[in-house]
């Protein structure tokens, strides 16, 4: 499995650091708010998981699995929801927590779908942006990274469903992911 790494882009020690500081941001955004933490399956697994255990407000989570159409390369922008959120967000403050976003066109879709729910706030958290790959403008409030138009896998992140239990964000060899 590891073999399979080219490079390591962010190590365990920079991402748990990284996490601190945003959490003492987001921290302060909602301070004397109740917050939602809402998840988007499965990639925000242990960044959720880390996140919330830092942050030191008080706050419930909620996911939602969503699946665009097409593979994680070729976008249409086209999103099912595959299992939908367990509880109504009116009038709540939620937080979307995100592992990456690429063009833009999955968070969009959920931003206008939970928009229409009527919360009393909607922003975004993201591990990961890759803003030169947008192709639909949408906020990233709170971000842990930015990074090029570079295809990376671990901490959540998958390619074809695998590596998703790396510890460290990484970039493959180019003979296993040709992006
Ligand atoms: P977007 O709709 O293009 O913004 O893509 C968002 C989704 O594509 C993310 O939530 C990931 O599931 C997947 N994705 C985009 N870039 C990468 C990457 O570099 N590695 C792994 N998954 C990615
Ligand atoms: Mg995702």
């Amino acid at each position: 499995m590891f073999n399979d790494v080219e490079e390591v882009v962010f190590s365990e020690t920079q991402i748990q650091e990284r996490i601190k500081n945003l959490c003492e941001e987001i921290a302060a955004a909602y301070e004397k708010k109740s917050l939602l933490l809402v998840g988007i399956l499965k990639g925000c697994l242990f960044f959720m998981a880390d996140l919330m255990r830092s942050l030191n407000i008080p706050l419930a989570i909620d996911f939602i699995s969503i699946s665009s159409y097409g593979s994680s390369t070729e976008k249409t922008g086209a999103v099912k929801i595959l299992k939908d959120l367990d509880t109504p967000i009116q009038d709540k403050h939620v937080l979307i927590v995100e592992d990456i976003v690429d063009t833009g066109l999955t968070l969009g879709y959920l931003l206008r779908n939970l928009r229409e729910r009527a919360p009393a706030s909607l922003q975004v958290c993201s591990l990961l942006d890759k803003p030169d790959c947008r192709i639909v403008q949408v906020p990233v409030n709170f971000k842990g990274f930015e990074l090029g138009k570079k295809f990376v896998v671990g901490y959540g992140l998958d390619y074809q469903g695998k590596y998703r239990h790396l510890p460290f964000i990484a970039s493959l060899k180019k003979e296993i992911c040709p992006f």
